[in-house]
């Protein structure tokens, strides 16, 4: 009997030159970059070129990027409308998920599987996710959307977007860096998902669509939400260690910890701890991360679990003004980057991706006609 590999953990399905994770040393790299290196020095622009085309870009090749991604952030009067149209979600992941969905049918291209309109397809999904996500934001809200400004850069504009205001330089440039440790994390769930139904030869739109379904689960983009939610819940930093030691006498599985691949400090995790306790000076709100210090000490005591990307993200998010549910979204935000990247790649060489199942259910059935079961 052929060995069964549930959740096709540590199987290798694919070679891939975009990303690599060295779990057992906590290293993440874009394209041979590490990722505290580009966090430290580099911006989301330049990371969403050096994904797409395999290396930094040179000055001017970065401008032309730039521009061409905010020329792209724009929706359709008609995307708008439908955000203002559809009902109010149980999760506003399902309004991402159908938008992103409806925005092929404003695309003349959505059906050209030609490389350079693949390419301009990555472009203008990764300018409009974002407007999508802060447009929804406010309409839900009551308000109008606020249109892109393309002399802000692509991290200033989306919170200029949500908010209605211009982000202080500071608050900017961290959620910049949340962009870039959020763009790629090599054939995590939905990455997976966009690279199955590439594989199909099926068109741009539908990859990232099945992407955002995929991403939408508290297992994977969903767990930061969920952390903000725990936080809030627990609200006392004296009653962290009573609340964390009853998560775990339940057996129930804490968000923001635990992964399929580090079996050390996620990297990520590492520049968010940075983050989360800086933004919580800057903005006055040190209490969150003081009591996501004091979870991450017990579960790293207790359960010897580190925390992962899902954790610090959430209190930073948290004191930068972006509503809870929409820390799922935000990740969406980013990662169309990596995701677009990686459906490039599947597209360049394809294997249709279809995994076997070992049969279990019963065998040698006879049909038993209706009337006498
Ligand atoms: C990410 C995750 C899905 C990885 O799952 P996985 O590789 O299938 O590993 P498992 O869920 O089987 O966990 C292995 C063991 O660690 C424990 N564990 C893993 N994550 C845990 C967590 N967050 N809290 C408590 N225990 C956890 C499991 O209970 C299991 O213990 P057991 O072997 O005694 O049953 C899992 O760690 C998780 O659910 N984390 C919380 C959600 C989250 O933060 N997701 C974002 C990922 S970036």
């Amino acid at each position: 009997m052929p060995e069964v590999k549930l959740g096709l953990q540590d199987v290798v399905i694919a070679n891939s030159e975009i990303c690599s994770i060295d779990g057992e040393r906590g290293i993440l790299t874009y394209r041979g970059y590490d990722i505290k290196d580009l966090a430290e020095h580099s911006n989301f622009e330049e990371v969403v070129y050096l994904l797409w085309y395999g290396r930094l870009p040179r000055r001017t090749e970065l401008q032309e990027l730039t521009e061409q991604l905010a020329e792209n952030r724009p929706i359709s009067p008609d995307i708008i409308e439908l955000l203002k149209r559809l009902p109010p979600p149980q999760h506003p992941m399902e309004t991402l998920r159908t938008a992103v969905s409806a925005l092929s049918l404003y695309d003349p291209e959505a059906e050209d599987m030609s490389l350079d309109a693949n390419r301009r397809k990555a472009m203008r999904l990764t300018g409009q996710m974002g407007t999508i996500v802060a447009a929804f934001g406010r309409i839900r809200d009551g308000k109008e959307p606020v249109a892109p400004d393309p002399s802000l850069n692509f991290a200033s504009n989306f919170l200029y977007m949500l908010s209605g205001e211009v982000p202080r330089p500071e608050i900017a440039h961290w959620f910049d860096v949340a962009l870039i440790l959020h763009a790629d994390h090599s054939f995590n769930a939905s990455t997976f998902a966009a690279r199955v139904t590439a594989s199909t030869m099926s068109d741009m739109h539908s990859a990232i669509t099945s992407a955002i379904g995929t991403l939408k689960g508290p297992l994977h983009g969903g767990a930061n939400e969920q952390v903000m939610k725990m936080l809030l819940e627990i609200h006392d930093p004296e009653r962290v260690s009573d609340h964390l030691r009853g998560l775990l006498k339940r057996k129930t599985k804490v968000m923001g910890f635990g992964h399929r691949v580090y079996h050390t400090e996620d990297p990520r995790a590492f520049v968010l701890r940075k983050m989360s306790e800086e933004l919580g000076r800057q903005t006055g709100q040190t209490k969150w991360f003081e009591m996501s210090l004091q979870i991450e000490q017990l579960m790293i005591e207790e359960k010897k679990i580190n925390a992962n990307v899902d954790f610090y993200s959430a209190s930073a998010y948290y004191v930068m003004g972006i509503p809870i549910d929409l820390f799922p979204l935000v990740f969406a935000v980013s990662r169309i980057s990596g995701w677009t990247a990686h459906v490039l790649e599947q597209y360049a060489a394809n294997k249709l991706i279809r995994p076997l199942a070992e049969y279990i259910g019963p065998t040698n059935q006879k049909y038993v006609p209706i009337e006498q079961r």
